[in-house]
């Protein structure tokens, strides 16, 4: 455990306190859910000094000693929620963290819907989620999708140049047949992280997704883990591969 002493902005020191992504800390700031030395905070540059001032979020004190960070790769099974908790006792991905990781409070980095498996990285990283969620930085996202049918030409192309959304055209995306050169298994690489598109994007061109399954972040990949196992990657590991000094 590192204390951490220096005087910061209010943003900064919640998101290396690991609490969460940097997005979701903001929002909170702004809808006057943090307080700093019992006064809503008034916005999220505002000047704190970590190993003075009691910094609260929804009136719970936030412990500002820095957590030292800790990166898992898990391959998620399909029927199992990307998501802390879940109100209706569903299955969650934080269920498959082992024992010894227990005490830090690791939560996904991003989202998979419930029947997409795959890779899904669990940390306690608030700047590398905010990272591999924010579009600006735009990480490479590599997925096999299943389909019901051979894709044609046109609807690669289709692909390739953009597609239609209700929410607005998709970035190019990259796509080729699936490396186990299974029927109807294409790779699909995009970098934005809209709500369901890969699906979307599928389902626009009239084709059925039989499954989905994400095997790469960037320069992470899933390499041979099985579905529901969970592995440490190693901090340098993890720098290494996303560029982070
Ligand atoms: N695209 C989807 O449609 N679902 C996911 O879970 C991820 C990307």
């Amino acid at each position: 455990m590192i204390t951490m002493s220096e005087k910061d902005d209010l943003l900064r020191v919640l998101t290396g306190a690991g609490i969460g992504s940097r997005r979701k800390i903001a929002a909170k700031i702004m809808e006057g859910r943090v307080t700093v030395n019992g006064k809503i905070a008034e916005n999220l540059r505002q000047p704190v000094d970590s190993r003075k001032d009691r910094i609260t979020i929804d009136g719970v004190e936030i412990n500002l000693v820095k957590e030292k960070h800790v990166y898992l790769v898990l391959n998620k099974p399909p029927d199992v929620l990307s998501t802390v908790s879940d109100d209706r006792g569903r299955k969650t991905a934080v269920d498959f963290i082992p024992e010894k990781y227990r005490h830090l409070r690791l939560y996904p980095a991003g989202r998979l819907d419930k029947d997409t498996t795959g890779l899904l990285l669990l940390t306690n990283d608030g700047e590398l989620t905010n990272r591999l969620t924010h579009p600006r930085y735009r990480h490479d996202k590599e997925y096999l999708v299943t389909l019901d049918r051979e894709m044609t030409q046109d609807e690669k192309y289709r692909l390739e140049k953009g597609i239609v959304l209700e929410d607005g055209i998709t970035a190019p995306a990259k796509v080729s047949k699936g490396k186990d050169n299974q029927d109807y298994t294409y790779s699909v690489v995009i970098h934005e992280g809209r709500k369901r598109q890969v699906r979307r994007m599928f389902e626009s061109l009239g084709c059925r997704v039989f499954g989905l399954r994400r095997i790469r972040i960037g320069g992470l990949t899933l390499g041979d883990l099985k579905e529901g196992e969970i592995k440490e990657t190693p901090a340098a590991e993890i720098r290494k591969i996303f560029d982070i000094k």
